[in-house]
């Protein structure tokens, strides 16, 4: 949850009028919202609303047409304080650091045991000692409960489990904010259950996150904001209570009904 400090004036992400084109196609239109520090944004709509490339705009892994976005005040496109010169790939890899992804398809390295898949980063990108990334690692399995699984490989995990390694392998990069982009939809329910679990603790401790998900319940309960995305515009978007409670667009009413039991 949001806590008030000075240095909150700045947003911990702000999305400035971002457009998306594929050749064509206008995935995204214009959208534009914050999120502050420790605020939990849960992302709803439509399959084929944009939402996952709004989420690939944000880190970067796809180049906005137009529009810009900021973490902790830092442009992501140029490199800012009058300086409109793009950045480089190396600096765009730089920030995007800060980004902690967690994509439905876990993409775990099969030949690592699971603390050497949450240390790799730390060690290669960070440059941190295997001594310290490995307490990291087993500090950021703690969180997702895996912490007897250390040694374990992957493929004898369940994918819920394999999920809060990828979970624990983003937080060991100490990430500015969490993306997640339908992180339990390949799952089983039951499965689903562990990550969500996880997905509310880390939101509970104060972890900023964007969560694209179709998780009604987590998104109605652990979110401090949803955005309804359709056809590339953020059609409605305000406390969960008002958008599941009260919601203004007659496309986001159909698109509840359709989705919460
Ligand atoms: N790399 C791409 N090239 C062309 N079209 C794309 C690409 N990525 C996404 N799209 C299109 O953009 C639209 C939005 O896709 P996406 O962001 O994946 O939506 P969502 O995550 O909400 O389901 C879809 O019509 C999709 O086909
Ligand atoms: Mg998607």
């Amino acid at each position: 949850m949001h806590v008030e400090s000075g240095v909150d004036a700045v947003p911990a992400i702000r999305v400035v009028d971002l457009h998306k084109r594929f050749g064509t196609l206008d995935v995204l239109r214009g959208v534009s919202f914050d999120v502050r520090r420790g605020d939990v944004v849960s992302m709803i709509g439509a399959s084929g609303s944009g939402k996952s490339t709004l989420l690939r705009c944000i880190n970067r892994l796809e180049t906005p047409s137009s529009g810009e976005v900021y973490i902790d005040g830092e442009p992501m496109g140029h490199r800012g304080q009058g300086d409109a010169k793009a950045r480089s790939l190396a600096e765009i890899n730089m920030m995007r650091r800060d980004l902690g992804m967690v994509f439905q398809q876990f993409n775990l390295w099969p030949h690592m045991t699971v603390l050497g898949n949450v240390i790799e980063a730390p060690i290669r990108v960070r440059g941190m000692s295997r001594r310290e990334a490995t307490a990291l690692g087993e500090e950021c399995l703690a969180r997702v409960h895996l912490e007897e699984k250390s040694k374990e490989y992957p493929a004898r995990l369940s994918g819920g489990q394999q999920q809060r390694v990828a979970i624990a392998r983003a937080l060991a990069m100490r990430p500015k904010a969490m993306l997640f982009d339908e992180p339990t939809s390949s799952l089983d329910p039951e499965l689903t259950d562990e990550v969500l679990v996880v997905m509310r603790e880390l939101a509970a401790d104060g972890t900023t996150m964007i969560v694209v998900t179709h998780e009604m319940g987590f998104a109605r309960e652990a979110s401090d904001r949803v955005l309804f995305l359709h056809n590339g515009l953020i059609e409605e978007e305000g406390p969960p209570s008002q958008v599941f409670g009260a919601p203004k667009s007659e496309r986001c009413r159909q698109f509840l009904s359709k989705h919460v039991q």
